[in-house]
């Protein structure tokens, strides 16, 4: 999945992914990971997702990372914000009141990027990204927070032989993989979620779970 393909999702507006509402897991689960307030939360592969700005009405502060300059602007001209820009190494630093988007390449992160981020929250980032490149989004995201820290993270679990992604499928055994070294991975809710995603639907799948998990840094 080239950046390519996601710039031109955003330049021609083909984001199905987004949601105008807040995710309601991300509502009722956020609690579970008593993350003090005014700690920063990081977002991977924001989009222009409301629910940077849920996260923010609580007091905390946001940083997500996004490719698409058209998302990061969406965001912030959407939400009625003034941002100011500047660079941080390889990408553009959006930012507005405790709400930031470095708008590039999360590859490129460096581990003093994110040292001040105490959670995450990942919705569509895990699942966007073929089987090759979330080894790698994995890899990076230990050696970005390496001492650990707590996640809500959100999957899908379909027949991927019936269709392929996005959004890919990720089934259990594989966060155990990616994860369970490093975090106890608990699963807060399963939910079937077979008429919501149509994009899936037309391709010809007809069951569709949702999963949400919460991971524990075990260090
Ligand atoms: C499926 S969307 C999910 C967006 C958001 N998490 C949400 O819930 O609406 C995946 C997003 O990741 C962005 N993206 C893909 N690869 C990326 C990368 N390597 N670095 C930063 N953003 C990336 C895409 O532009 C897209 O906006």
């Amino acid at each position: 999945m080239k950046a390519e393909f996601w710039h031109d999702r955003w330049e021609q507006n083909r984001i199905g992914f987004h949601d105008d509402a807040v995710n309601a897991h991300l509502q009722q689960f956020w609690d579970r990971l008593h993350v003090p307030p005014h700690a920063t939360v990081f977002v991977p592969l924001c989009g222009k997702s409301r629910d940077m700005w849920w996260l923010h009405s609580l007091g905390y502060h946001v940083l997500g990372v996004e490719l698409s300059p058209i998302a990061a602007e969406s965001f912030f001209t959407e939400n009625h914000l003034s941002p100011t820009t500047s660079r941080q190494g390889p990408f553009l630093r959006w930012e507005a009141t405790g709400l930031t988007i470095l708008q590039g390449d999360y590859f490129a992160l460096r581990p003093e990027d994110v040292s001040h981020c105490e959670a995450v929250f990942d919705r569509a980032s895990l699942i966007a990204l073929p089987p090759d490149m979330r080894m790698t989004y994995v890899e990076q995201f230990h050696r970005l927070f390496a001492t650990g820290l707590d996640l809500l993270l959100l999957t899908l679990e379909y027949d991927q032989s019936i269709a392929s992604g996005p959004p890919f499928a990720v089934f259990d055994s594989e966060l155990s993989d990616h994860y369970g070294q490093n975090y106890r991975i608990d699963l807060l809710k399963t939910a079937d979620v077979s008429d919501e995603l149509p994009s899936l639907r037309k391709r010809g799948v007809t069951a569709i779970e949702e999963k949400v998990y919460q991971l524990t840094s075990r260090s």
